[in-house]
């Protein structure tokens, strides 16, 4: 990091380099509450000055408003920047309980056509399949994704909550650049077979909800009475009543390492996802959501810390200890499948 500029790190096997943390854009038009539009550009602009070159959205965030959200920041920097977008999922906004997942040709290729539009972009860098659709073979669905990328549509493609087994198929089919699932203090299923894979694949791993949802910085304790009526956290189980008491109590080991290092909560947690490259030896590009700049610059300074033997000795066995499951209906994760 010079200059507060984060370092870099490769995006797939023949893929850019891009900022080893990227920015998580979901909440500036979707899920966690009312969002200052003003405060969500500057926060654009501030992690680019950072480093940060890779930007999250999906069409389901806010059925298109945060692929809107972006299209003038990605026309004012498109050669600086990494965008990547996801189809699959579709989430009413009459039924925001509801989940349709579909991973057809047909629905794909309506679904690029529909954020390019909303982007204004003539390509997208990085297109991944949201979820996973068990009803359509893999195979199939990354056959139609590869042909976007020779009809020069899409640049590379990337898969979120796969199993490693869903992942080595998809990667026969065509070179799968990344895998975007949950990773962090909270979160460590993947590690059993999805971060094995990637390894062996020459696959990114993008972990996204680094910081727990927020709950890893202290920043809420009980999603029911700390966060808005409409925040999506307040419908999942490890963030509400008696799991959310017994989780906040967790995070006294992110605490004392926090004290040791002058650093925030977050900073610990996303410091330990960072290192869990090193850790698994491959590229780890998380991308931590945020609205504010003062929080990118805070959390972008995270990348220059590195945790001892001992204090993730004393980090690791938090996961274990979590209650509650990180979503209310796992079958769409990969743990629900694995
Ligand atoms: N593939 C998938 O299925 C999937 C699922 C979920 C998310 N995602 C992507 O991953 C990105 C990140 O995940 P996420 O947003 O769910 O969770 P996250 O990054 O773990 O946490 C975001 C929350 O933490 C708060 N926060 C950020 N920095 C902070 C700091 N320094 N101090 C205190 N609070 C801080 C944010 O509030 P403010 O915004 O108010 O700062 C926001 O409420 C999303 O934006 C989205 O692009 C993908």
């Amino acid at each position: 990091m010079t200059n507060g500029r984060i370092g870099t790190a490769a995006l797939g096997g023949n893929g850019p380099e891009v900022g080893v943390q990227g920015l998580g854009c979901m909440g500036m038009s979707f899920a966690y509450g009312p969002a200052d539009a003003d405060a969500s550009r500057a926060t654009l602009e501030r992690a680019l000055e950072l480093g940060v070159t890779l930007y999250d959205t999906a069409d389901a965030y806010g059925d298109g408003d945060n692929e809107r959200f972006l299209a003038p920041f990605l026309k004012a920097h498109r050669d600086e920047v990494v965008v990547a977008t996801k189809f699959a999922l579709a989430i009413p906004p009459d039924d925001p309980d509801r989940r349709i997942i579909r991973n057809d040709a047909p629905y794909i290729r309506q679904a690029v056509e529909a954020s390019l539009r909303r982007l204004e972009a003539d390509v997208i860098d990085l297109y991944y399949m949201h979820r996973r659709d068990v009803n359509v073979p893999i195979e199939e669905t990354v056959g139609t994704m590869a042909e976007l990328v020779r009809e020069g549509k899409v640049r590379q493609l990337g898969l979120s909550e796969v199993t490693g087994d869903e992942l080595r198929a998809a990667h026969g089919v065509h070179p799968i650049a990344a895998v975007q699932s949950e990773w962090s203090l909270f979160s460590r299923d993947i590690e059993a077979k999805v971060v094995p894979a990637a390894r062996e694949l020459g696959v990114t791993l993008v972990p996204y909800s680094p910081l727990g949802r927020g709950f890893l910085t202290g920043s809420f304790a009980d999603a029911g009475q700390d966060l808005t009526a409409d925040d999506f956290r307040r419908r999942m189980p490890r963030f509400t009543g008696d799991n959310a008491a017994a989780n906040a109590a967790l995070l006294d080991p992110v605490r004392t390492v926090a004290r040791s290092h002058g650093a925030t909560l977050g900073q610990i947690a996303l410091a330990w996802v960072h290192q869990q490259a090193a850790v698994h030896g491959l590229p780890v590009v998380p991308i931590p959501g945020t609205r504010r700049p003062t929080r990118v610059e805070e959390n972008t300074k995270a990348t220059r810390i590195t945790l001892t033997d001992e204090e993730l000795t004393l980090l690791n066995p938090i996961a274990a200890k979590v209650a509650g499951p990180r979503y209310a209906d796992m079958t769409f994760t990969s743990a629900g499948r694995e």
